[in-house]
């Protein structure tokens, strides 16, 4: 494998880490100021986020490539508001699909087949993450940051779904 693409998975490896520690402290703050349906959500982010490093390191193991494992920050312990949160939720996810789309640029130009459609999974995902969390933030700052509104979009949440989200696509998995 290309040292640069290799470099990069191991790299990118610290974003998801980070994400699923974050989406754990959202999940518990969230938990704290009686949203359940939202930190449910956050839960579920924070193991998806630990499936999506496993995929990485399993590329890399089935092709015999170093894995580097990454420290991780010590994430937020408290966020202004859910909308706050949700606001960098989006952030995280964009920084995710960035590096996503980097990879995918460099495994594509040293012809790496495997990668190019190992990757093509997470072009995918990234696309739904960010939608899900766009339609969250939405729903938030239609029904105002507070109040009934934020209890109704809990819960929604607390089905599994993510309101604003078609049937048929429920969300990352
Ligand atoms: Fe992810
Ligand atoms: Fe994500």
């Amino acid at each position: 494998m290309n040292s640069d693409l290799l470099n990069g998975l191991n790299e990118h490896l610290k974003l998801e880490f980070r994400a699923s520690h974050e989406y754990l402290a959202m999940a518990i703050w969230l938990a704290e100021h009686d949203l359940p349906g939202f930190s449910k959500w956050m839960r579920q982010q924070s193991s998806d986020e630990l499936l999506h490093a496993q995929r990485i390191i399993d590329h890399l193991v089935e092709r015999d490539q170093k894995v580097v494992l990454p420290g991780v920050p010590a994430p937020p312990t408290s966020w202004s508001s859910a909308e706050a949160l949700c606001e960098h939720v989006l952030k995280n996810e964009q920084e995710v699909t960035a590096s996503i789309n980097d990879l995918y640029a460099i495994a594509e130009k040293t012809k790496d087949r495997p990668a190019t459609v190992m990757l093509q999974w997470f072009v995918t995902e990234q696309m739904e993450e960010e939608a899900a969390a766009r339609a969250v933030l939405g729903r938030i700052r239609l029904a105002g940051n507070s109040g009934v509104g934020l209890l109704m979009i809990d819960q929604e949440l607390s089905t599994g779904r993510v309101p604003g989200m078609p049937i048929e696509n429920p969300g990352p998995v």
